[in-house]
């Protein structure tokens, strides 16, 4: 949950949907672990509640201290468990070898919290297979307890992960391994093993992911083995585009900046520009050059090749180019820092290999271009913060950027719509087409580029209209359950 526990696009929703939800009216809580990483001077009122929580384990009971706080102004319950395996102690969020059974033993805490609550929940929404555990727990082992009115949403941000562990290690939590391990429950493709988000979409009332056309995209290969499970559940599973917090993301207010702007003052834009160019030392010799930017972590699924293509192209276009992001995989974080050796007297180039969230504010400001060449993309945050702050997108046609980006020179979708450059085929002359039409555009026809950064700026991103899809199956799959 951003800002307090952050590792990707997943911590942005988890506040922003939340917000959303809450000013409609909803009453929203967060249960998180209390990771001892975690930004404590992000949450106020932070304290820890007289009486504990115990709940199964291995075939003990374990106590859980309970705090509270508050988070963006959502109140938010962290689990820190007396348990001799420090789940949450481990100085990073998530990595360790035993993350199947953290996140087990998380699952079954969280549910164990709302139990012994006695409140009234309608709605249990669960993301990714880190919690993936509390649909089947609920229906096989909670509602034999009688706590059984509400009713579980699961989102998966990334088939990718889905969380498999041999069959054995459900009994962890409280699972039976006998009844689950089948095919049509959570046995996995692979043998002997079972798989958390096959067992969330069997066991959830409504199963959702981040836009509609990763939907699509995952009923086929990109469900990497869970295809025909999302095929049989059809019924209950739908894509919802993200929406992006335009409270942090706003260029009118944004106190990272050195010049805020809004789109009819696009001279505070080019300050931005300016200053970035000081910061980093980049030349500033031809303010008619465009800056592209790229905000990303480098793995596999971002399109590494595309992006080391990208800086190359600018170059040989003769633009600016700042990618500030970092790798979890040595070899990409060497290959990057060789790049970044390359083009060490080069002033119009710079990598920054790190997570800066401060830069990354005055990137997206400064930039004129983004790129976001990505292999898949269940639905990305980045294209979406890079328009509200006038940096027209270059990426490629897959899950949710096919759904928020659409190409200025198609010709069959209306003018109105037409918001950035896009590529189709995940290779170097894909993106070399699509850059160059953009780098055309921007240095031959200024007026026409600068409407359409207007544009992009004002385009609603916000989590309103989102939020009132979740909205929507939240209240029908409430309905649906009062009329049992
Ligand atoms: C994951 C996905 C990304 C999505 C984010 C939030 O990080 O990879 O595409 O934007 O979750 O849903």
């Amino acid at each position: 949950m951003a800002p307090v526990a952050k590792v990707g696009g997943l911590a942005d929703v988890i506040s922003g949907l939340g917000k959303a939800l809450q000013k409609k009216g909803h009453l929203v809580e967060i249960i998180l672990p209390k990771y001892d990483c975690m930004q404590v001077d992000q949450v106020s009122n932070l304290k820890v509640l007289d009486v504990l929580v115990q709940s199964y384990f291995e075939g003990n009971m374990f106590n859980n201290k309970i705090w509270t706080g508050t988070v963006e102004g959502l109140p938010v319950y962290f689990i820190e468990p007396q348990h001799p395996a420090m789940f949450f102690s481990r100085a990073q969020y998530y990595g360790e070898h035993d993350d199947f059974k953290r996140f087990a033993y998380f699952s079954r805490a969280a549910l164990e919290l709302l139990y012994q609550s006695g409140k009234k929940v309608d709605i249990i929404h669960c993301h990714d297979w880190q919690t993936a555990f509390v649909a089947p727990l609920y229906w096989d082992v909670y509602a034999n307890l009688g706590f059984n009115s509400a009713r579980i949403c699961f989102t998966c941000h990334n088939f990718e992960y889905q969380g498999t562990a041999p069959a054995r290690d459900l009994a962890w939590c409280g699972l039976d391994v006998e009844h689950l391990d089948r095919p049509d429950r959570m046995r996995d493709n692979s043998h002997g093993r079972i798989n958390a988000v096959k067992g969330a979409i069997v066991y959830s009332n409504i199963v959702t992911t981040v836009s509609p056309t990763y939907a699509l995209e995952v009923r086929s290969e990109g469900g990497r083995g869970l295809q025909d499970t999302l095929k049989v559940h059809s019924r209950k599973f739908l894509g919802i585009l993200n929406g992006i917090d335009t409270d942090t993301w706003n260029p009118s207010t944004d106190r990272y900046l050195k010049v805020q702007y809004n789109a009819k003052d696009l001279q505070g834009k080019a300050a931005n520009k300016a200053a970035l160019r000081e910061q980093l030392n980049l030349a500033s010799a031809y303010p008619s050059q465009p800056l592209v930017g790229c905000i990303t972590r480098l793995v596999a699924q971002k399109g590494v090749h595309l992006i080391r293509h990208a800086i190359y192209k600018t170059a040989e276009l003769g633009g600016q180019f700042v990618l500030l992001g970092s790798s979890p995989v040595p070899e990409i974080q060497r290959e990057f820092e060789g790049i970044a050796d390359h083009f060490q007297n080069n002033n119009n180039i710079r990598l920054i290999l790190k997570y800066d969230d401060a830069l990354s504010h005055c990137i997206y400001a400064a930039s004129d271009m983004f790129i976001v060449p990505s292999i898949f993309e269940p639905c990305g945050l980045t294209q979406m913060i890079a328009m509200r702050y006038g940096s027209v997108p270059i990426v490629r046609k897959t899950g949710g950027l096919n759904d928020s980006v659409f190409d200025f020179d198609d010709e069959t979708i209306p003018m109105e719509v037409r918001n950035g450059f896009t590529f189709v085929k995940a290779d170097e002359q894909g993106l070399s087409s699509a850059m160059e039409r953009a780098f055309n555009c921007y240095t031959r026809k200024p007026e026409v580029w600068k409407q359409l950064v207007q544009k992009d700026m004002t385009i609603d991103f916000s989590w309103d209209t989102s939020a009132s899809q979740y909205e929507d199956i939240y209240q029908k799959a409430v309905a649906r359950a009062r009329a049992v």
